[in-house]
């Protein structure tokens, strides 16, 4: 039976099944292993909430030798009982109150980072340089926060208000900035190094009169040739700047971008654009999607996600695919490959900001239909992972047999089953 415990109750013996949290916060390699006495520590130290162990393969929660039970017991009844408060740890309470720490932390961070981006924002705004020093501490705050929970900064980040929008936008891109360079495994001099080009993307809108930023209606003709000034605008600022990283440069300068060519300043495409701009480019429109802004209500992660996966062209489908795996946000009906080697298709996620959930259908090895299996996809990957997008065709399958509906009804596998006995 699978239980979740706090990581200081985990003991030697112990099978471990998975952990809480993201897979970036522990250092396993592997998820499921018997615990030996060296693990504890990193157990201990890991930012997670919790770990799933097995007891059926493993030492169970009642871990402790018979003797030493029976030792318990008669001292218990030797010793009166005496009224103490019961102080319960289970997971559910201990879930609970990391996420309200979490929510705490991020609010705290959110509020800090506010005053910040105001400041450095309304200096620039004046004439003078930006101070380095104070966006890079912050930086490292949103390192920091990134690591315990990028779910919980991000959540409360889409909460800005519009006339917060031009500040908190520049740390909601740092923040996903900071989750997908961790989950594309770069190293933490370059985790800070995204994060601060996410930070200072935006710097040049500082050259733009406020009322055409937080203008409700359409642009004319020469306020949005204003709009279109700032990433030049920002990169002059940079340039001034001593010590900006040539990335953060990079990020300002081509964040509107597209691999299509068709964006600006200079309608640069494909591998013209640098993987960081082109990384800087989905995190910016993600984020303004998804924010309230003077001229639209915020799009829901998962509509944003969908839409962005539709407009072809513009965006580099890897690095999509890569900022929906670290956000574990995929658009409903896409079809993927799932670490098991089967192919599924994401479903409809009714339950706002719930963990994916993956119609598999398909065994690659096999190549023929099976059973099919709803599989909820959790942060750790423990049960199974989705690794690529893939499409009926790669599979030599007919998109339109390819539907939950159709699949659910048994309709798929019928079809597939036929195909392959003409063909025996
Ligand atoms: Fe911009």
């Amino acid at each position: 039976m699978e239980h979740r415990i706090p990581p200081e109750e985990v003991k030697p013996g112990m099978y471990v099944r998975g952990f809480g949290g993201s897979w970036l916060d522990h250092p396993f390699f592997l998820s499921k292993f018997v615990v030996k006495p060296e693990h504890l520590p990193k157990i201990v130290q890991a930012d997670i909430p919790y770990v799933v162990i097995d007891d059926s393969r493993g030492v169970g929660l009642r871990a402790d030798p018979p003797a030493a039970r029976d030792h318990v017991a008669a001292a218990l009844r030797e010793t009166p009982p005496r009224p103490r408060p019961v102080v319960r740890r289970d997971a559910a309470s201990y879930d609970q109150n990391r996420r309200d720490a979490d929510r705490e932390r991020a609010r705290g961070l959110v509020k800090s980072s506010l005053v910040t981006m105001r400041r450095t924002f309304g200096e620039v705004r004046l004439g003078r340089a930006v101070r380095l020093s104070e966006v890079t501490a912050l930086v490292d705050e949103v390192v920091a926060t990134v690591e315990r929970s990028p779910r919980t900064l991000l959540e409360v980040l889409r909460l800005k208000k519009k006339d917060e929008y031009t500040y908190l936008h520049s740390v909601a891109v740092c923040t996903l900035m900071i989750n997908l360079a961790r989950h594309l495994g770069r190293d933490e001099d370059q985790v800070r190094e995204y994060g601060l080009a996410g930070l200072l993307h935006d710097i040049g809108k500082m050259g733009i009169d406020e009322t055409i930023l937080n203008k409700p209606g359409g642009l004319d003709e020469s306020e949005f040739g204003q709009v279109r000034r700032h990433p030049e605008h920002g990169h002059e600022i940079l340039l001034r700047t001593a010590n900006v990283p040539r990335l953060a440069l990079d990020v300002c300068l081509h964040h509107h971008e597209r691999v299509d060519g068709k964006g600006y300043p200079h309608r640069l495409s494909g591998e013209a654009l640098s993987e960081a701009a082109r990384l800087g480019a989905i995190c910016d429109v993600y984020d303004a999607l998804t924010s309230d802004r003077a001229y639209k209500a915020a799009w829901q992660p998962v509509e944003a996600i969908a839409a962005m996966w539709r407009w072809e062209g513009q965006f580099d489908r890897r690095l999509l695919f890569a900022f929906m795996q670290s956000l574990g946000i995929f658009p409903p009906g896409l079809m993927v490959r799932l670490r098991s080697n089967r192919v599924g298709l994401v479903l409809e996620n009714r339950r706002r900001n719930s963990r994916p959930r993956v119609l598999a259908f398909y065994a690659i090895r096999e190549g023929e239909p099976i059973v099919p299996e709803e599989v909820t996809i959790a942060d750790n990957f423990a049960n199974d992972g989705i690794v690529a997008a893939t499409s009926p065709e790669e599979w030599g399958l007919a998109a339109e047999d390819c539907t939950p509906e159709f699949i659910l009804k048994g309709g798929f596998q019928r079809r597939q089953r036929a195909a392959l006995a003409m063909q025996a």
